[in-house]
């Protein structure tokens, strides 16, 4: 039989060329649109985060909310959008990054998590690492303990992970493409 991680792997479709000539981009929708396999994803998350004793889930615009806020919920746990520049409405924290196509401004509310809090950072993807650096160093800069930074896909090849891990942040991810 094959493995959850493979199960999940399949429902993600690869669209060569986009956004731009060069980049294989791994397009979640395909998963999310599946009702079943967006569950067992789902599930993987509950099951690695039940007992984490987590104050608070933060998700990274724009997949990080999808996903972010369906295992705040079940995890009877508050969310916080890490937006990109000029989205959030209050004061703000802003930090500028690097991505594999550009460069961005990701921002977070000053009062979107208390210091101590223990925070699980969400994304669909690591690529270069640069979103998920951001949003952890947000997170820090409120004073928040950023506890892992969770993913379904890593880009081994791109070393951001390898980046996000040497920087202390653990990385869970439920598959890669090499
Ligand atoms: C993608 C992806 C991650 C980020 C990963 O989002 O959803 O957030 O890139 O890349 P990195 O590890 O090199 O930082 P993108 O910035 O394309 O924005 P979008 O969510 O608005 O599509
Ligand atoms: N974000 C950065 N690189 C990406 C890729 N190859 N696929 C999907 N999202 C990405």
């Amino acid at each position: 039989m094959m493995n959850v991680n493979d199960y999940i792997k399949q429902h993600i479709r690869t669209v060569a060329d986009w956004p731009q000539a060069g980049i294989q981009f791994r397009d979640i929708t395909p998963l999310l649109q599946d009702p079943k396999v967006f569950r067992v994803l789902i599930d993987i998350f509950l099951a690695r985060y039940a007992n984490a004793k987590l104050d608070l889930i933060a998700g990274l615009d724009a997949r990080g909310f999808i996903l972010g806020s369906v295992v705040a919920y079940e995890l009877n746990l508050g969310f916080v959008p890490i937006r990109k520049k000029g989205k959030l409405p209050f004061t703000t924290v802003s930090e500028q990054y690097e991505l594999e196509y550009g460069s961005a401004t990701v921002e977070l509310h000053t009062d979107a998590c208390k210091s101590g809090d223990r925070v699980l950072l969400i994304d669909d993807l690591i690529a270069t690492g640069g979103t998920m650096m951001a949003g952890k160093k947000l997170l820090e800069r409120l004073g928040a303990t950023v506890i892992e930074g969770a993913v379904i896909v890593d880009l081994p090849e791109l070393g951001g992970s390898k980046l996000i891990e040497e920087s202390g942040l653990p990385v869970f991810k439920v598959c890669d493409f090499a």
